[in-house]
């Protein structure tokens, strides 16, 4: 049988960890045997929205597009991991509606955190003004209402937050806690069965 695909979808700010944490989620998925696929946002503006900037309009589009990957992907019976600040709490929604499968998950960070470790130096542009339109300083991003799994990136290291994030993944049934499924297949329970019934022992 086919396992099902879903949407891992990472939300927050610059530098709150989405990348860090997606990358450890993404191979705890794979060492569970599962197919898995990486949108990140840094990657993604590199290709596939190519050309994009930071109004609204352009980051619509940038998330709309990673969200019909994830479509794509999920549907297929791949788990697809999104990893973008993904600002706008509507378009976040849209997605939500059109995967369906879909596992919202917000790294949160206190902004005085962000900008005194601010790891790629845009914190100190954007408050220098030499960067315009930068998220949390000087655009919006609204935080999500109801995330699946909230983590707390100031306080957590890497491996716990990925740790929050695959637990919820097998409470919500999107993969299987390790150690519950049998060592045979369902295929492979029906032949030993049939050959136990046929010596007589069942
Ligand atoms: S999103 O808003 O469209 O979701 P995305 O995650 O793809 O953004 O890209 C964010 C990355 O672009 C940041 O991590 C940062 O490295 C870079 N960046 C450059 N300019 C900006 C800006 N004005 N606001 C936010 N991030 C920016």
């Amino acid at each position: 049988m086919e396992e099902k695909g879903f949407t891992v979808w990472f939300t927050g700010l610059s530098g709150s960890g989405k990348t860090t944490v997606s990358k450890l989620v993404e191979e705890e998925i794979r060492r569970r045997g599962r197919k898995v696929e990486v949108l990140d946002g840094d990657v993604v503006r590199t290709n596939l929205s190519k050309g994009l900037g930071f109004s609204k309009e352009d980051r619509d589009i940038n998330i709309r597009r990673i969200g019909f990957v994830c479509h794509l992907l999920s549907r297929n019976g791949v788990v697809a991991v999104a990893a973008a600040i993904s600002p706008y709490r509507e378009i976040r929604g849209e997605n939500r509606k059109l995967v369906g499968d879909f596992v919202e998950v917000f790294c949160k960070c206190p902004l005085e955190v962000l900008l005194e470790r601010d790891v790629k130096g845009l914190y100190k542009k954007a408050l220098a003004g030499e960067i315009k339109n930068f998220t949390g300083v000087s655009d919006p991003y609204e935080e999500p209402t109801a995330p699946e799994v909230v983590c707390n990136t100031d306080v957590e290291t890497p491996e716990e937050s990925a740790a929050k994030v695959v637990a919820k993944l097998e409470e919500l049934g999107y993969l299987a806690a390790p150690g519950t499924e049998g060592v045979y297949s369902e295929e492979e329970e029906e032949k030993v069965r049939k050959r136990l019934e046929a010596l007589g022992y069942m």
